[in-house]
This record gives structure tokens, sequence and C-alpha cells, in this order.
């Protein structure tokens, strides 16, 4: 048992901050015993770290990613999704066949991941298993919680980004067996790595790969209104892009999480709900590759979850702080046009980035007894330039204006994570 004094705020429900001013939180085998004003009397003797004045909150969960194409953040901000895959994000992907290349850039982005407070992830890879396996052996080295899709993909890509049908379901196998264990902190995800990229026979192995083996999935749905007029072409018979996904077994029968949803609504946005697919939000990345603006305030109403992502390097900032701060002002823009969709305040974003996205992972991304104790301890002495802010407030302006240097304790599962 371990007890941590600090002024902890966090979200239990979207709507308000739960605040508690100088309070305790005891931790028994990594998971929150409770929350306390007061110490109470059974927890007398059981030592105390003391924060003292600083705010301690849920770590932050990034809930979609791409690990390969680190080298790329904030450059090739010039085309629309599917040129600027083809012209930048292939010819970056291809160089992770080479151990060297991935022995390079792969544990810096893990330290990334660090420094800005993300505990959790769930990651896309390359198409290349052993630096796959490299990258899943850095996150597990370096304490974080993560899963990682080695990526599926054999049409209309590089050669040297596909894969037959065989070699996909035998690098699946090589990474449950090497990687899929209880209690394991880093583990696989099926990761076809959207419809345009994979044949209906890749698809179809996808979706076994995640029954046979219980593995949740990860792909994109949605992003880019060119992508779904070519996946309208591609696969006629479905209702919808989702529809696609639903008809080869990749949402509906394993948990899933789908990146952007920009375009989702009406049917598509019935399927996610119906099936509890998590929205991955990444409101840099549709900026940056022109996609558009999701419509979250949406997905919250109908009942979808959704985390937020930072879709490096269609997003070119790994804050998942500074991604609450996007979500935001994109849904103000989005409000402006349409009135009857209100803007998201600080505790939905707050909320979808820990407490929503932490579902994900189970009992992660809150205070609340029973969840893992994922936590940041957070020195913004240096934000308070005046002595009367609220702690809500404290939390506002490290959010939007506050940064890794802020971030003076990192806690995953119960144990303080060090700088990788
Ligand atoms: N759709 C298919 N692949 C990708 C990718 O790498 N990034 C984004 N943003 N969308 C995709
Ligand atoms: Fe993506």
């Amino acid at each position: 048992m371990q007890i941590y004094h600090a002024n902890i705020i966090y979200t239990p429900q979207s709507r308000r901050f739960e605040v508690v001013p100088d309070g305790y939180i005891a931790v028994c085998d990594g998971k929150v015993e409770g929350v306390y004003r007061d110490l109470p009397d059974h927890l007398s003797g059981v030592p105390v770290t003391d924060f003292g004045n600083r705010l301690l909150i849920p770590a932050m969960n990034d809930m979609h990613v791409h690990a390969p194409q680190y080298r790329n953040q904030g450059i090739a901000m010039d085309e629309e999704l599917l040129p600027w895959l083809k012209n930048y994000v292939f010819p970056e992907e291809q160089k992770y066949a080479d151990m060297t290349y991935a022995e390079r850039m792969y544990p810096r982005f893990v330290r990334d991941l660090w420094r800005h407070g993300t505990m959790r992830v769930v990651t896309f890879a390359s198409v290349h298993l052993e630096s796959t396996r490299l990258l899943m052996h850095l996150l597990d080295d370096a304490g974080l919680c993560a899963r990682v899709g080695k990526v599926n993909m054999n049409r209309d890509c590089p050669p040297g980004l596909q894969e037959t049908v065989v070699e996909a379901q035998e690098a699946c196998g090589a990474l449950v067996d090497e990687f899929e264990h209880e209690g394991s902190r880093v583990r696989p995800i099926v990761t076809p790595r959207f419809i345009p990229s994979c044949t209906p026979e890749m698809l179809q192995a996808c979706g076994e790969m995640a029954r046979h083996y219980n593995l949740p999935v990860q792909t994109h749905l949605s992003e880019n209104l060119e992508e779904i007029e070519l996946v309208k072409q591609l696969e006629p018979q479905s209702r919808h892009y989702a529809d696609a996904y639903y008809r080869y077994g990749l949402i509906g029968q394993t948990p899933s999480v789908m990146a952007h949803c920009v375009w989702t609504d009406g049917d598509e946005l019935e399927m996610l709900r119906n099936h509890s697919v998590m929205v991955a939000h990444c409101p840099t990345s549709n900026l940056n590759v022109a996609s558009g603006l999701a419509p979250v305030r949406r997905f919250l109403e109908a009942g979808v979850p959704v985390g937020l992502g930072s879709d490096i390097c269609g997003g070119h900032d790994f804050s998942i702080f500074r991604m609450m701060v996007y979500a935001i002002q994109v849904s103000k823009m989005h409000y402006q046009r349409d009135k009857s969709c209100s803007f998201l305040t600080l505790s939905e974003a707050f909320w979808m980035a820990t407490k929503s996205a932490g579902s994900f992972f189970g009992k992660v991304g809150s205070f609340e007894p029973g969840y893992d104790f994922d936590a940041l301890v957070i020195d913004d002495s240096e934000l308070m330039i005046d002595t009367d802010y609220t702690l809500p407030e404290r939390l506002e302006r490290f959010v939007y204006i506050g940064d890794d240097r802020h971030i003076v304790g990192r806690y995953c599962q119960g144990r303080l994570v060090g700088e990788p």
C-alpha cells in the first residue's frame, strides 16, 4: 500500500471535474483503493509520498499513432490523404525493413510518448515483423502499456510494404506467442491498414485472426471523401465503410478502435454504437491532412466511446493535452456551422483522453476504486502568475499553455516510470 498526497483532479463523468484539494490517493497492488479528503484511520501508518501543492491527474492515453511515421512529424503538409500516403508515408514506412533504421528511430518514439505523459498507447507499427517486435520490447522495457499493430497490407502500395495472407497469419501467430499473455503490458492488435490497402482475402484473414486469438482490432474509418468514394467502389456490396469492416469480422467480434470517423453519421454511426466501437478522434491530423471536422458531439450523444489520438505524422504533436485543446477548437468550428452541435468543454475533452479512452484497456483513466493507478504529477508553479487560480483553472492553464517540462512524475499501473 502507498499513499499519494496532492491536489487531485479527475473525471469520473464527462460533464465536470472531481476536484480534491490537498487530498490523498491510496494505491494497493497498482490499483486505486480510494481517494480521501482526510486520511482515514485505517490508513494511518501507510507511507505517504507528498507532492505538496502539485496537481495529480490520470495519465494520458493515445488511441491512435503511427510509430514508423516518427521521422515525418511536422513535415509533408501539402497533400490530402491518398497522395499523402503514396508520396510521404509509404516511402518512410518502407525503411523499417531495416533494423538499423528501426533501432535508430523507435527508441526516440517511445521516449517522446513518455515525455508527453502518455502511459498507454494504441499504435500502428509497419508491415515488418522484426521491427514491430523491437517496438514492442522497447515499450515494455519503458514500462508503458500498449497495443501494437503489425500492419497488414497487400495491395495498392509499394512492393516493399506488401505481404501475403500467409505471412500475415504467421506473423500474427508469432506475436501472440511472444506477447499475448496474462498480465503482459504490451500486446498485439489486429491492424488492417484500411480497406484500400487490403484485398478481401486479407480483410477476411484479419477478421479470422481477431476471432481465433481473441484480439482487438484497429484501423482507419471514413477519414477522407476521396477515400470513402474508393471504398464504395472496392466494396460495392457493403452499405457503408463500417459495414465493410463488419462483414469481414473487424467490427463486432472483438473490441475495435476506428481512427478518424470524420464523415461517419447515420447508419454508420448506429453501427459503431451497436458494437461499442471506440472512435479515436485525431483533430490535428484532420486539420493537417485537410480531412474535415469530425462530429464528436454527435458521437457522444449517440453513446459511442471516443478517445483522442495524436496520429503522428498526420498529426504533428505528441501531446494528448494539446489534443484536448484542438478537439475543443475543432468542435467550435463545427458548432459555427451547426449550432445544434454544442462545442466540447475541457472536462469532456479531459474525460475522452483519460476515462473514456482508458476503457479500451480495462479500468483505466480514473481514480475511482479499482482503477489502475496511471497518473501524472504536474508542477505548474511556473504558470501560477497570480495567487488566486482555482484548481480547475490551474489544470486548464496547464492543458492550454503547459508542456512536458511541467510533468514531473509519471505512474503506470502503480509503478513510477522513469525516463526510458
Ligand atoms: N489511412 C490509411 N493509412 C493511414 C495513415 O497512415 N495515416 C492516416 N492518417 N490515415 C491513414
Ligand atoms: Fe492514422
